[in-house]
């Protein structure tokens, strides 16, 4: 036997009675107080939820309440060629109702600059203010409020009362020649694109964080649109080299025309939860590859298969080098070329 051994001292069963005790005493104030914070934590977040809720629906009654084409518009006049890249920024300026960015091409060859018409509708309209930068080839318009948090903080501003609630409506005008890239970036607005009469051969790269993109019969050579929480529809034609649609959270619905000129087009198309639905009036032609890991996969009049199971298809439509790839986690797929 070691010393230690020797020495070891067993608690008795009073000693051990006490120390239970004892850890009673301690754990109940502390259980006590543990309750009390969370109650109070509980009636914060109902407090909060209140106010979130007052202010979304205020917002979302500004579009109703307010006419913002009556609105005298703020005009910004760029040449593309020297800021191929426009961003709109609203959400530091606080509890921006989500607004629209309408993208249409000038009727007239005169036209070589872009245009951007900005109306903007507040519930306290005296304190917002529309700021223009140039940051290297990046025209940059934001809305800024003139007392609220900003950047990081901005949220904060969710929760304010009453509630401060902006409403954009922005006009891109952009010219029937633009650079071989343009970019249209914003942060809580919707994008909307309009049937355009001289088909674009460039490309567009257009990105919302938080809001849906509509195009309505445009036709480009190259078109990427990303979103990361709205839905992404409409009619896409003309298509050259690529086609790219990218949404975590919402729909994506295609009718996609591609360029009788299109040697090798790539069309991707993914998205993460919703489903996916891409018509092709006979116009792809190539090889397609196309996923889901929960939903079915449906493809329309293909040439050959491949791979013909219910998450997974593959195979070629025509005779050409197009590649098709789609992929989305949590939804169907149905194509139809
Ligand atoms: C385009 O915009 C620039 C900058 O605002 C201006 O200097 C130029 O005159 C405009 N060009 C045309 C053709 O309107
Ligand atoms: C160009 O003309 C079309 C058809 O008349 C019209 O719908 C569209 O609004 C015009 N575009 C612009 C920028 O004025
Ligand atoms: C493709 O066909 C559908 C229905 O047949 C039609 O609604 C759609 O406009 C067409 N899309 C294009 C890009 O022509
Ligand atoms: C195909 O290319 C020719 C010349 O390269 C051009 O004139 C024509 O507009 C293009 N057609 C389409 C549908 O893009
Ligand atoms: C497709 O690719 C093959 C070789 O990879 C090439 O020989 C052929 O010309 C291409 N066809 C088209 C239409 O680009």
């Amino acid at each position: 036997m070691s010393s230690k051994d020797q020495y070891k001292h067993e608690p008795s069963y009073e000693e051990r009675r006490v120390t239970t005790g004892c850890c009673g005493c301690i754990w109940t104030p502390i259980l006590t107080a543990c309750g009390i914070f969370c109650c109070l934590i509980v009636i914060a977040i109902v407090i909060l939820s209140v106010i979130l809720g007052v202010n979304v629906n205020a917002c979302g009654k500004l579009s109703q309440t307010v006419d913002i084409n009556a609105v005298t518009p703020s005009v910004y006049t760029f040449d593309p060629n020297t800021f191929p890249n426009f961003n709109f920024i609203s959400f530091n300026s606080i509890l921006t109702k989500t607004g629209q960015i309408y993208v249409t091409q000038s009727n007239s060859t005169n036209d070589k600059n872009v245009t951007v018409s900005v109306r903007v509708a507040a519930t306290k309209d005296e304190t917002t203010s529309i700021k223009e930068e140039n940051i290297d080839s990046t025209k940059k318009i934001s809305l800024e409020r003139a007392d609220t948090f900003k950047g990081a903080l901005a949220w904060i501003g969710y929760l304010s009362l009453p509630p401060r609630c902006i409403l954009a409506k922005v006009e891109v005008v952009l010219p029937q020649t633009i650079p071989s890239v343009t970019t249209i970036d914003t942060d809580v607005n919707d994008i909307i694109f309009y049937a355009n009469s001289v088909p674009y051969s460039s490309q567009i790269n257009a990105k919302t964080v938080n809001g849906e993109i509509d195009v309505n019969n445009f036709a480009i050579g190259s078109l990427t649109l990303n979103t990361n929480n709205g839905g992404i529809k409409g009619s896409v034609s003309g298509i050259i080299n690529e086609l790219v649609a990218t949404t975590d959270n919402g729909g994506i619905q295609l009718n996609v025309l591609v360029s009788s000129n299109a040697t090798n087009p790539k069309i991707e198309i993914t998205n993460s939860f919703s489903d996916i639905q891409l018509n092709f009036n006979s116009s792809f032609s190539g090889s397609y590859d196309v996923n889901t890991d929960f939903g079915n996969v449906n493809v329309v009049n293909p040439s050959s298969e491949t791979i013909n199971e219910d998450k997974k298809k593959s195979g070629k439509v025509g005779d050409k080098n197009g590649t098709l790839t789609v992929n989305t986690k949590n939804g169907n797929i149905n194509i139809t070329f």
